[in-house]
């Protein structure tokens, strides 16, 4: 049983992160550090689109002004552990994760809000418990760094669940909201426990995993 468990926004989560993947991430690290710094960038521009998306509701936009500087704060703090680490740098393409996830967001509203909502909660949640995961298996810069960030990440998680909340009060009440954030945890948690031709931080399992 991981420290990450007790993360209360880590319960949206339908199932753990394997030996197997936390073995190999912390082997290769130097590709989940590169990997890592994608998804800082990522998590950033996701809170951009979002003020993009919604430039009605105020409150959402202000709070993830604020996520879009933090996750660039990341962001500059990896490219510095990149360099100080000798880790050449070299262009990563996405995994299937992100584009996996979408696959399942409603493209009409209010539900695509919902859902985008929902998808950064359980991204966030993921980030967390990967960190918190992986973070006693690295050597000393990464591990300290690592679980400093499942404590960020688990805010995160937690500040886009509230997002939704407040905003889907209505589903909240007659269960519509908790129905479908199963439905997405359950596609979520599919691409991270199955096999994967791809190694990334949010990966599933990469096949030289397995073969270890
Ligand atoms: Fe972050
Ligand atoms: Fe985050």
């Amino acid at each position: 049983v991981s420290s990450a468990q007790s993360f209360d926004s880590l319960s949206i989560l339908r199932q753990n992160t394997s030996t197997d993947w936390a073995r190999h991430a912390a082997q290769n690290w130097q590709q989940l550090l590169l990997d890592h710094a994608n998804c800082e960038k990522k998590a950033a521009s996701t809170a951009l689109a979002f003020m993009f998306a919604y430039p009605e509701d105020r409150s959402l936009c202000q709070a993830l002004a604020r996520l879009a500087r933090e996750e660039l704060r990341h962001f500059e703090q990896v490219q510095k552990l990149l360099v100080q680490l000798k880790v050449p740098p070299s262009r990563l393409p996405p995994g299937r994760y992100a584009a996996g996830l979408r696959s399942c967001v409603a493209t009409f509203e209010p539900l695509r809000k919902l859902d985008l909502l929902l998808c950064g909660a359980l991204i966030e949640a993921r980030s967390c418990e990967r960190f918190a995961t992986v973070a006693p298996l690295l050597a000393p810069p990464l591990q300290a760094f690592y679980s400093d960030l499942a404590i960020s990440e688990r805010r995160h998680a937690g500040l886009y669940l509230e997002l939704a909340r407040e905003r889907f009060s209505a589903a909240v009440a007659d269960g519509s909201f908790d129905a479908r954030l199963t439905q997405m945890a359950t596609k979520e948690a599919e691409l991270i426990a199955s096999p994967d031709p791809e190694f990334r931080f949010h990966s599933g399992v990469p096949p030289a995993a397995l073969a270890a």
